[in-house]
């Protein structure tokens, strides 16, 4: 079998890139080792930047985020026994939504199909092949166990952190970036109203925590914990009690509890590598990089990556022109370095890195308050975490 594009991997990332190549009548076979239920019931990122909200949109498959995105002006930060918002929309003109990644994921898995075009999920033994060549090879069996070739022009490796795509790119053509944090985080989604309609940032003495919600009926919080915690070290009184105390206001805010549906761990560590492509081969979303959860960035880098390769590839059929394929990696790498930095200085704002430290403790109680009280301060971070581009000294 032949194709223009092979995509691996059906995370928000290859999904995205085949929705976007298929409008621009550019056919590809998009191949995921895992089954269609597990990659939908994955609980992970759900805040949507406004440029991620007018893509979906844009390519056809932003109807159920119309009405059922959450649409929220202002996100809280808690600290020191005091709530404090910052207005996205009266700073920097915009909302974020709130939408699950699996959410996203139903709508693009929906789209898909719809076009006909070939999505395998539950292939085994994925490998790419023949990446020296002009027309590297997907190989992979199928459910039924017959083995699968694809020969394709170019390859999108948009198969995760763990997955094929990078670990196939011979040592030294590429050099990777990390930073692992000293703590991890505990998520959890849990069935009861939630107690805030936006998403609260919280700062504590004993460390980070987060109150978001999925729905009129579901909450999804997170709270630091040692890096090597196991969740039985989390009983669900456990969770709630540490929730309580770390997103307490004197003024009696408490999140509402109910039953824990989902609880899971998290290592916190920013990644980078360099560049993002490999020959034929083009590597999107967590696969070229991880950012700290800390600022939501995750999932709106995927698609924004896809967008930037779907463009590219275009480009490349249209005009036989490798120009924006060329550029790729150095397009991409700009945006995500900028993220990075602003994902570690969430992390490194609201996180506590040595209990014993209150000289540490003191200055990120101050730099919240500047955070709170600067106009400029807020309206950085506003712009910043809507997504949009800074403002240039000229405007
Ligand atoms: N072959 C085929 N598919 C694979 C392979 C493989 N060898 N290895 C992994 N995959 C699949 C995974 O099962 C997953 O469905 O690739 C997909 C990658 O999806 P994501 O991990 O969601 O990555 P991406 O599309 O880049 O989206 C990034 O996901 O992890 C969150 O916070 C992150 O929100 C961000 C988003
Ligand atoms: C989430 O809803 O899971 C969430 C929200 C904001 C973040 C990280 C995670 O920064």
């Amino acid at each position: 079998m032949r194709t223009q594009v092979g995509i691996v991997g059906a995370g928000p990332a290859g999904l995205m890139l085949g929705q976007l190549l298929h409008l621009r009548g550019i056919d590809s076979v998009i191949v995921e080792k895992r089954g269609r239920d597990y990659v939908i019931d994955r609980v992970r990122a759900g805040v949507l930047e406004p440029g991620t909200v007018d893509l979906l949109t844009a390519s056809g498959v932003g109807d159920r985020l119309a009405v059922e995105g959450l649409r929220r002006g202002g996100v809280h930060f808690n600290f020191a026994g005091a709530r404090h918002r910052i207005d996205l929309v009266a700073l920097a003109g915009s909302p974020i939504t709130i939408y699950g990644q699996n959410e996203v994921l139903k709508d693009l898995i929906d789209a898909r199909i719809a076009t006909d075009r070939p999505l395998v999920f539950e292939a085994e033994e994925v490998r790419i092949e023949d990446l020296e060549s002009s027309t590297p090879k997907l190989r992979f069996q199928a459910q039924a166990g017959e083995p699968r070739e694809i020969v394709c022009d170019f390859i999108a490796g948009c198969d995760g952190f763990h997955g094929v795509c990078r670990a196939t790119i011979p040592p030294g053509a590429v050099t990777t970036h990390e930073r692992v944090y000293p703590f991890s985080w505990l998520g959890i989604l849990a069935e009861a109203t939630p107690a805030s309609e936006e998403l609260i940032y919280a700062y504590h003495e004993r460390g980070f925590a987060l109150h978001n919600q999925r729905s009129p009926t579901l909450i999804r919080a997170h709270v630091q914990c040692p890096p090597d915690d196991d969740l039985s070290a989390w009983p669900d009184e456990r969770v709630w009690s540490e929730l309580r105390t770390r997103t307490a206001t004197a003024s009696g805010w408490r999140p509402n509890e109910g039953p824990i549906l989902k609880k899971s761990l998290a290592a916190m560590r920013g990644f980078v590598t360099e560049p993002m492509r490999y020959r034929r081969l083009f590597l999107a979303g967590d696969s070229a990089h991880i950012f700290p959860p800390s600022g939501a960035k995750g999932l709106n880098m995927a698609i924004a990556d896809a967008q930037v390769l779907a463009d590219a590839i275009a480009e490349h059929y249209a005009s036989a022109s490798d120009g924006a394929l060329d550029l790729y990696s150095d397009t991409c790498l700009r945006r995500v370095w900028n993220v990075q930095q602003f994902a570690c200085w969430m992390t490194q704002m609201l996180h506590r890195f040595d209990p014993n430290d209150e000289f540490e403790h003191r200055t990120r109680l101050s730099e919240l308050e500047h955070l709170m009280t600067c106009r400029e301060a807020s309206t950085s971070f506003a712009r910043r975490y809507l997504g949009l581009s800074p403002i240039s000294h000229d405007e």
